[in-house]
């Protein structure tokens, strides 16, 4: 493979249906279970005669995947919509169609809105090359059943760039943390079969991708009913059958974050040293009004029994600022445990009410200014771990999975360590590496955000 050659995207096991001539364009919001979908609606599409579109301009279909998790993230979709409507002013059959969440959750609601024709739930991905055959012909549609068996596992996605793939292991969420749409947008669990997903990462390997991401709402509920396997079981298995890709899994429930899960990340040195585990909030009163099902206790037990196994494992978490009845106390608490586990990284958010949600009925008793200024001290404090932890990655060498020319500079490249930190480094062309080696990185500088560094 040359520098700039990337690897084949899709190989369908049935060929797909001769061109129809129309184009489409699916626009990505949200998480990366929707990444990997926009991947699945692309490979339904591929197989019905459609090319994918570089832009919504060049388009005879523009679909927006969607997020419904706060209420901002629905406002981008609604002024992104109000965008197209010129787009459709000037080309009259261009179908636009809203799938994924924030479609499962305002279903109808959404073709009051003139420029929508199609409005696509994530367990209707099927249909929708049907829906926009019938929008075409002039009949607006509407798909949002959710499935208690769909996980597209003979699908193949289409995926459009990178030596990195997704692979969605299960779908759904039965957490039901109080706060949280996903458990009515994307409905209850349910997990692909284990030697499905081996066969998608060895066929992924095969094709020259060099990392693979297993994804789920809530991996740590994986299950293969017919063979009794657990999440731990399928990265095992996973591990080896590609033995040199790196392989990665988001998101985890502390609750479920089971020692046999940590021990089997430890015992294989391509299961990378990185775990998401999102904490939400350091308080064991707004745990509990969460409907988290863990204390602080028994979350910091987890990190000391994964840093015992794996004294070098990065850590991330997700926060919520302001969630209903948060006290100052609260918020102290959720800096506590911030300052003791010393997070990598970490997504941090205000808390926005969900309609239907059981903290919807709670009240959104923490005023807005008071939020804000709790999620900027966490932001903060945050920035402040970050930029220490990285400093004290000076003078290591890291081998880094080389993913190409860094976006602001060409002459310098960039990619990530095991432990999922960016990596820039001046490219040097006679050292003859190529986009998807694993190449040795001395680093010499560090941000909160990334590592520079020279090739050793
Ligand atoms: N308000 C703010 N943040 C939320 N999240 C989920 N629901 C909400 C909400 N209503 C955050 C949680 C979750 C991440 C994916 O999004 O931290 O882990
Ligand atoms: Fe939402 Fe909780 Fe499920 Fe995560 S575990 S998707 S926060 S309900």
């Amino acid at each position: 493979m040359s520098t700039l050659e990337l690897p084949v995207l899709n190989t369908p096991d049935a060929p797909p249906a001769p061109s129809n001539g129309l184009k489409v364009y699916v626009e990505t919001y949200g998480c990366q279970m929707n990444v990997n979908d926009t991947e699945i609606v692309q490979g339904v599409m591929h197989q019905h005669g459609y090319a994918v579109a570089d832009t919504a301009d060049e388009a005879d279909v523009v679909l927006l995947n969607t997020c419904a998790i706060r209420d901002n993230a629905e406002r981008k979709i609604h002024e992104r919509l109000n965008h197209l409507k010129y787009n459709k002013r000037s080309n009259k059959d261009l179908v636009i169609g809203v799938l994924g969440c924030m479609a499962e959750r305002l279903r109808a609601q959404l073709l009051d809105k003139q420029m929508v024709d199609v409005v696509i739930g994530p367990d209707e991905y099927r249909r929708v090359p049907e829906l926009v055959e019938q929008a075409r012909g002039g009949e607006r549609g509407i798909a949002v059943k959710l499935s208690r068996v769909e996980t597209y596992d003979d699908i193949v996605p289409l995926r459009t760039e990178g030596i990195s793939a997704w692979i969605s292991i299960m779908r759904g969420c039965d957490k039901f943390c109080t706060f949280c749409v996903v458990p009515f947008t994307r409905g209850r669990e349910r997990s692909r079969p284990l030697s499905s997903v081996v066969d998608e990462a060895k066929h992924l390997w095969d094709s020259g991708f060099k990392e693979i991401t297993l994804l789920g709402q809530n991996v740590n509920s994986y299950r293969d009913e017919e063979r009794g396997f657990d999440f731990a079981d399928l990265l095992a298995h996973t591990a080896r059958a590609v033995p040199q890709m790196r392989i990665r899994y988001t998101t985890s429930h502390p609750q479920d974050m089971s020692d046999k899960l940590i021990d089997t990340m430890a015992g294989h040195d391509n299961i990378c040293k990185y775990i998401h585990l999102p904490v939400q909030s350091g308080s064991n009163r707004i745990l509990e009004l969460m409907n988290r099902t863990y204390t602080v206790e028994h979350y910091l037990g987890r990190i000391r029994r994964i840093k015992q196994a794996m004294p070098d494992c990065a850590m991330s978490t997700d926060i919520i600022a302001g969630f209903c009845t948060e006290t100052e106390e609260d918020h102290q608490r959720t800096m506590d445990v911030m300052r003791e586990v010393r997070y990598e990284g970490a997504y941090m958010f205000a808390y926005s009410p969900r309609e239907n949600t059981k903290a919807w009925k709670m009240g959104d008793d923490v005023p807005d200014e008071v939020k804000n200024r709790r999620l900027n001290e966490i932001i903060e404090l945050q920035n402040g771990i970050s930029r220490e932890i990285n400093a004290l990655e000076i003078g290591r060498t890291h081998g880094i999975l080389v993913e190409g020319p860094s976006k602001r500079n060409a002459a310098q490249w960039k990619g990530r360590t095991d432990t999922n930190k960016t990596v820039i480094f001046p490219h040097e062309d006679v050292r003859g590496y190529v986009i998807g080696d694993i190449v040795s990185v001395h680093i010499e500088s560090s941000s909160s955000a990334t590592l520079v560094g020279k090739l050793v």
